[in-house]
């Protein structure tokens, strides 16, 4: 393919409408949650109460970060604020089924896999952690606060398991 100068205007022109229209459309498919290229974006459901635990965009972006610093401070450090506690995740966020009890993360629709299910994330936290909130469940895990020896083991597993940063 040679093609003089007109030959290049002549098919940049068309390729840039293209562009511009396809950024419109990912824009347009953006604003409404709805589609990307025929791909469904992950659509969250909402969480109870006015507000998270911290800004919306923030919590988007760097909840992974916060529960690893809350985990480290309540089971290293026994810190007990409860800012990013998962259990208040779970909480707020539980997702109701059709027999109107909280889905467990095994069911695709719970909060957790909105996204993760999306972006290829797989976590392991409910292997241990409820993954709906405590009266509605049934699997006991890390039940008493106060417990030393559960903190322990948590801090043990945790670490070989996760080490203080990502968790597989
Ligand atoms: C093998 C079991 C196990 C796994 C897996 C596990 N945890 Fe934990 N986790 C514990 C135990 C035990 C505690 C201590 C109990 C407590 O302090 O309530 C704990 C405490 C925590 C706390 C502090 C208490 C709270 O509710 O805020 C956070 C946060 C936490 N884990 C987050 C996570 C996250 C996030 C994952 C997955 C990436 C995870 N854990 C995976 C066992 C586990
Ligand atoms: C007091 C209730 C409450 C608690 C506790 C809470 N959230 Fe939220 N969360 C909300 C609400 C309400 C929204 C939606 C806010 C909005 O629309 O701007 C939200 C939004 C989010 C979003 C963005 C969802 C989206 O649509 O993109 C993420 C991610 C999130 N929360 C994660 C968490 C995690 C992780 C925890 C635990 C550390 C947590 N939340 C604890 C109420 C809560
Ligand atoms: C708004 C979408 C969204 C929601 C809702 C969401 N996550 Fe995530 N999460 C992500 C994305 C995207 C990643 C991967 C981010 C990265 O790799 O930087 C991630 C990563 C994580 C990781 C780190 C995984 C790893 O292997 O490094 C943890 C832990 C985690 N999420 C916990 C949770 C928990 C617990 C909930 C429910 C309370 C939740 N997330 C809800 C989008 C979400």
């Amino acid at each position: 393919m040679s093609g003089g100068g007109w030959y290049r205007v002549k098919r940049g022109l068309p390729a840039l409408v293209v562009a511009l229209a396809t950024v419109a459309v990912l824009v347009a498919a953006g604003a409404t949650g709805a589609r990307a290229g025929g791909v469904p974006l992950p659509e969250p459901a909402k969480g109870a109460g006015s507000a998270c635990v911290a800004d919306t965009a923030f919590m988007r972006r760097y909840h992974m970060q916060m529960l690893v610093h809350q985990r480290r401070d309540t089971v290293h450090e026994g810190i007990r604020t409860k800012q990013f506690s998962l259990k208040g995740c779970i909480d707020c966020h539980q997702v109701k089924g059709e027999d109107g009890a909280p889905v467990k993360v095994s069911d695709g629709r719970h909060f957790c896999r909105s996204c993760h299910d999306y972006a290829a994330v797989s976590i392991d936290c409910f292997e241990c952690h409820a993954s709906v909130p405590e009266e509605a469940d049934q699997s006991a895990a890390a039940p008493d606060a106060e417990n030393e020896a559960v903190a322990a083991l948590g801090a043990y597993v945790h670490e070989r398991k996760t080490g203080e940063g990502a968790v597989k």
